[in-house]
């Protein structure tokens, strides 16, 4: 196995930032062998046929999205369908990223619905949780305990291979303030132990990234630790040379 690293761009970039980050970041990028894909990038959604076109050539590098609607087509104003995204080339949605729980009423029953009509209509989804003030106690354990059991209520065994889950502390997130390695190892083997309850042994198959100030200098040692299988990477995956450097580390340190 190797690890996953998810440029998550949010709200920033226009069509020539991205296009010259998608150039500068391609001419230091060394592919897997066999063109395994092992990065991710998640811009706005106006900028994915930028990229497309951008990283039509690159092997090993695919496109994300930062969220979908469960719905084929339809009255749904300011949404976008998993049809759409597919159009575009992209493969891998981040669903229910903190930031749209915060403040744009994302909760769990409706990461559910996004994640089961993204993985029918073919995508792969990128599920997030994280608690946003007990880090790493029981009062933890159980706001991602049940973040779990909801946001994952519509899958079954058979979904597990097109599930990737994210853990990412809203603490953690843009404030410089990576999580531990030991708390982070930690909540990913709890992560890990509500997975196998659900999926019994296909849940131990389910990629658990680890996302909230990652840089290249913390990345190596996150990765070496037990169910961390790779990252959600926001600040560091707008500058090229930065999230250049953060998957060679990472790819170093993973264990
Ligand atoms: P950060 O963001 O790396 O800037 O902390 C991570 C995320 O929100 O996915």
């Amino acid at each position: 196995m190797h690890p996953l690293f998810v440029a998550n761009w949010k709200m920033n970039m226009v069509r020539a930032t991205a296009y010259e980050f998608a150039s500068r970041f391609l001419e230091d990028f060394n592919p897997l062998p066999d063109s395994r894909v092992d990065v991710v990038i998640s811009p706005p959604f106006p900028l994915l046929g930028t990229l497309a076109d951008a990283l039509s050539k690159a092997s090993g590098v695919a496109l994300g999205a930062q969220n979908v609607h469960w719905l084929e087509s339809g009255a749904h104003t300011g949404e976008v369908s998993a049809t759409l995204l597919r159009d575009f080339g992209v493969t891998f949605p981040i669903i229910g990223h903190s930031e749209r729980r915060q403040f744009y009423g994302e909760h769990d029953e409706t990461v559910a619905k996004r994640a089961r009509g993204a993985i029918d209509h073919g995508l792969q989804v990128i599920v997030c949780v994280g608690e946003s003030t007990h880090f790493d106690s029981d009062a933890a354990h159980e706001v991602i305990r049940e973040q779990l059991e909801v946001s994952l209520a519509g899958l079954e065994g058979r979904d597990a291979s097109r599930l990737i889950l994210a853990y990412e502390p809203v603490w953690a997130i843009g404030t410089g303030r990576a999580a531990t390695p030991e708390i982070v190892a930690r909540v990913h083997s709890f992560i890990r132990g509500e997975l196998v309850k659900k999926f019994n042994a296909l849940g131990m198959s389910v990629p658990i990234l680890y996302g909230g100030s990652t840089t290249p200098e913390n990345i190596g040692e996150l990765l070496a630790q037990p169910n961390v299988c790779g990252a959600l990477v926001g600040g560091a995956s707008l500058k090229p040379d930065v999230f250049n450097r953060l998957v060679i580390a990472g790819r170093e340190g993973f264990r």
